[in-house]
């Protein structure tokens, strides 16, 4: 039945297959108005923002998830299930557990560990394994390595905790090889999986947990289009 509670387009024909998910709508705007030919707005429904045009004559729709898992699950499962999205594409940031991954750098989320309850309501023994779509995985690094932008491929954390009581449990996810941390990677993968459609999540290392080094907002443009140049390929 559309529109949907959260998303206000009237036809499934007004979102493409390919959707790209940036955390915050206004980052959607942006690449509405600087990466897509003529793009037409299709929700503002709690201001997030949603856009589809084209890039390179292939149609792309661009809307904002809002930041954690709640907020990813409730846009993902209503673009695949109500608007027939098929490759959804998180683009966002995320912060460093790794002392060789530094501010700037470009991370591709093979698998989202996770410290959230999301997995629960598919009635699954044990824990379940939160993976990328191999197609859209396979793809981002050959475009990335044809490009020559070095990226990092591997597990990232889906935390529900952005200030964490404990300020030491980050190490514990770092000393399992996790290379990052982001809040939205695991409810998108998983959403994905139990409709049988890709989902990648590609992301900017905005800060370092490592390090304390975080990436003032202005710069960080350069790392920015590169990931999007990664994101776009796959549409
Ligand atoms: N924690 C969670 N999400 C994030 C971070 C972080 O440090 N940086 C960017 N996204």
């Amino acid at each position: 039945m559309l529109p949907t509670p959260h998303i206000a387009a009237k036809s499934s024909e007004q979102i493409a297959e390919t959707v790209l998910l940036p955390g915050d709508p206004l980052r959607a705007k942006f690449i509405a108005e600087n990466f897509l030919e003529n793009p037409v707005q299709f929700n503002a429904v709690r201001n997030m923002l949603g856009y589809t045009g084209f890039y390179q004559g292939k149609p792309v729709s661009v809307m904002g998830s809002g930041m954690g898992m709640p907020s990813i699950g409730i846009y993902s499962y209503e673009l695949i299930h109500f608007y027939g999205a098929k490759k959804l594409i998180r683009v966002g940031s995320c912060g460093a557990y790794q002392p060789d991954i530094k501010v700037r750098d470009i991370i591709i989320a093979m698998s989202a560990s996770t410290n959230s309850n999301y997995a629960s309501q598919f009635g699954l023994p044990g824990t379940y394994a939160p993976t990328a779509s191999w197609e859209l995985l396979k793809q981002a690094v050959a475009v990335a390595e044809a490009k020559g932008y070095p990226v990092k491929v591997g597990n990232v954390l889906s935390s529900d905790i952005f200030y964490d009581a404990d300020p030491e449990a980050w190490k514990r996810w770092a000393k399992m090889g996790v290379l990052a941390v982001e809040m939205e990677a695991a409810a998108l993968y998983m959403n994905a999986a139990y409709a049988g459609v890709d989902a990648l999540c590609i992301l900017t290392v905005s800060d370092s947990l490592v390090t304390k080094e975080a990436l003032p907002a202005a710069e960080r443009e350069r790392t920015f289009t590169q990931m999007m140049e990664i994101a776009l390929s796959l549409a």
